[in-house]
């Protein structure tokens, strides 16, 4: 398979994003689907349009609005990436995960992903909160993987392990905040999924078998890209809906209600992203 950038791709995007702020961020954070509005926390914020970033993907999806704003949230310097780039719309992995490396380059040591997820776990409610605790990448297990392909060692290693993707003293400290913040925090897997269909009620019983705690279309390629050029990641999913996994449910899933639960959850996950980072010297 041919590689479509090189390292001197990702050197440019790097720069051109260094141009445009003042600020040095070691912290990114993705912003999924419905989660847009949390950027607006941040402060002292400089707007980059992907536009103005040289092979940043552009997302066609409502709800991705397509810019980083760089700025300063508790004190620390943030890049957030108002939408991302899925699947589902016709990219290549080694486009969607292009931001990624580029952060990397830019001094990106630590990645917070956040995704709309449906609930697989029945005991979890829309508008509640779910700390990944691990993944099951479902797209890269049937040969999508977005390591496929040549490996370049200055990235990371051609096998790389992943037995502690989801950063271990990171997850604890965002446990450690929602208790004191008496904030609903499940645990789980979250698994990947290409969509863009939402799952019959088969697939959803079987995604449970599987383990699966929470499902989308997202997060699991940045994760295994992202921990392979060494950084540290941690991911929150925001349970917009409860899978439905029954045939003639009465209910149907729309992305109506992905977007409506989106406004429940930003002030949560923005209160425990706030906390985490008053905290994040506990950390580093
Ligand atoms: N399935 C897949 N992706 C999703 C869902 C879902 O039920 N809800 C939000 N993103």
């Amino acid at each position: 398979m041919n590689q479509q950038f090189s390292r001197q791709d990702y050197n440019d995007s790097a720069a051109a994003i260094g141009q445009q702020t003042r600020h040095l961020p070691k912290v990114a954070l993705v912003l999924g689907s419905g989660f847009s509005d949390l950027a607006d926390a941040i402060e002292d914020a400089d707007i980059l349009p992907y536009e103005t970033i040289p092979n940043f993907p552009h997302s066609s999806v409502e709800g991705h609005q397509g810019r980083l704003v760089v700025g300063s949230l508790e004190g620390q310097s943030v890049l957030a990436m108002q939408g991302r780039v899925h699947f589902y719309e016709g990219s290549r992995l080694e486009q969607i995960t292009f931001p990624i490396r580029a952060m990397r380059v830019l001094g990106i040591e630590t990645l917070i992903l956040s995704n709309a997820a449906g609930g697989l776990n029945p005991a979890f409610q829309p508008g509640e909160l779910m700390l990944i605790e691990d993944q099951i990448n479902l797209l890269g297990m049937v040969g999508n993987n977005p390591l496929i392909g040549p490996n370049d060692p200055d990235w990371g290693p051609r096998f790389p392990d992943m037995s502690a993707l989801y950063d271990r003293g990171l997850r604890k400290l965002a446990l450690s905040v929602a208790t004191e913040m008496d904030m609903v925090l499940h645990r789980g897997v979250y698994v990947g999924l290409s969509g863009p269909a939402f799952e019959t009620p088969a697939e959803v019983r079987f995604l449970r078998l599987l383990g699966g705690d929470a499902t989308g279309m997202s997060t699991t390629n940045e994760a295994l890209v992202a921990r392979h050029c060494g950084m540290r990641v941690l991911g929150f999913s925001g349970i917009s809906n409860s899978a439905i996994d029954t045939v003639d449910s009465d209910r149907e899933t729309t992305y109506e209600e992905v977007l409506e639960a989106g406004k429940l959850l930003v002030p949560r996950l923005t209160a425990l992203l706030r906390g985490i980072l008053v905290r994040w010297d506990d950390v580093t």
